[in-house]
């Protein structure tokens, strides 16, 4: 007998008896997810519950300022940021391998965390509350494409999963972790998140950094994110956000493709559409979305973003392929 309003109280109570007197963090992706876990804890612990926000570098144009603000104004949530960009960058230089990069970006999220606690523990001063918890806004598929969060992952390690490090000093919470994402909006809206938030798309934790089919550098990741807010703009003004469950933006930055633009020729990357529709992510078909719509964000790019030279669509349903390239 499922209902929203059983699942937050039960998820409320649940949390109390876990955490207790002691102080929890939670890290804020900028997604759906980690927002409603983090109101989830909030609303059964208060002001035990700090978050914390790690810009990696690897978000998406906006999406920093989005969580500093909106999020914390709809929550009033203590909001501890962190700029990591040059910690992660330079851990992820050289590194191609997408399973690589994934643990790669787990590792130092949480050894990031580790530091804001220290941090924290720091600033509560001769208190010293202990702060024991890390609050992930892990969902039902998340453990079962990271093969059951055993850590050995038999899909992808999703960085709140099977990414994580065997040595993490924190005991999780994950009250989402037996929902599916239309379930997780729901409790959202019941615990009066705004619209902004709860009907966001679906955006991974490791952020672009698993959108560059290559290395990942400051210089790729800034040609992606234009790319990426142009087909958002579009899409956004096209009216399909809600028909289109999300649409991963990717860099092919091996590759290299000749083209002409100006008066000359070039030869640059390629950028994908990858715009798809689906219930919980676990399968997903391709989105037939309009081609007036595509012809648009095809000519932006190539036109306003330097170094990219062709605009390509994917059209594979999951499985075979999965919606991220990585
Ligand atoms: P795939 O690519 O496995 O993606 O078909 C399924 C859904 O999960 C998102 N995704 C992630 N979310 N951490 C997350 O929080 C991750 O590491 C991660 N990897 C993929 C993806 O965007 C899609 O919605």
């Amino acid at each position: 007998n499922w209902t929203t309003t059983s699942v937050v109280e039960e998820q409320v109570a649940a949390i109390r008896a876990q955490v207790g007197t002691k102080r929890a963090i939670c890290g804020l992706s900028g997604g759906v997810d980690s927002a409603v876990a983090a109101a989830l804890v909030q609303k059964a612990i208060g002001d035990q519950l700090t978050c914390v926000y790690v810009d990696h570098g690897l978000m998406r144009k906006g999406e920093s300022e989005q969580v500093e603000k909106d999020f914390v104004a709809a929550t009033g949530v203590q909001l501890k940021v962190v700029d990591a960009e040059e910690r992660f960058l330079t851990a992820l230089a050289g590194v191609s391998d997408p399973e690589q990069k994934r643990k790669i970006i787990g590792r130092e999220f949480i050894r990031v965390f580790e530091q804001a606690q220290a941090e924290l523990v720091a600033e509560a001063g001769a208190e010293g509350e202990e702060v024991a918890f890390l609050v992930q806004g892990t969902l039902y598929p998340d453990i079962v494409e990271s093969g059951g969060g055993t850590g050995t992952a038999n899909i992808k390690s999703h960085h709140n999963v099977g990414g994580l490090p065997d040595d993490i000093e924190f005991e999780l919470v994950e009250p989402l972790r037996q929902l599916f994402k239309d379930e997780v909006r729901m409790v959202g809206t019941e615990l009066g998140l705004p619209e902004e938030i709860v009907q966001r798309q679906p955006f991974p934790g490791p952020g672009l950094g698993i959108r560059i089919v290559g290395e990942v550098t400051r210089e790729r990741l800034d040609l992606l994110r234009e790319a990426d807010a142009i087909a958002r703009e579009e899409l956004t003004a096209a009216g399909l956000d809600r028909e289109i469950w999300q649409c991963p933006v990717v860099l092919l930055a091996d590759v290299r493709s000749v083209g002409v633009q100006g008066d000359g020729r070039t030869y640059g990357h390629p950028i994908v559409l990858r715009p798809v529709s689906s219930e919980d992510a676990m399968t997903a078909d391709w989105t037939r979305m309009p081609y007036e719509v595509l012809a648009r964000i095809s000519t932006r790019i190539t036109n306003e973003v330097a170094d990219v030279n062709r605009v390509v669509l994917d059209v594979t349903s999951k499985p075979p392929g999965t919606i991220e390239w990585e």
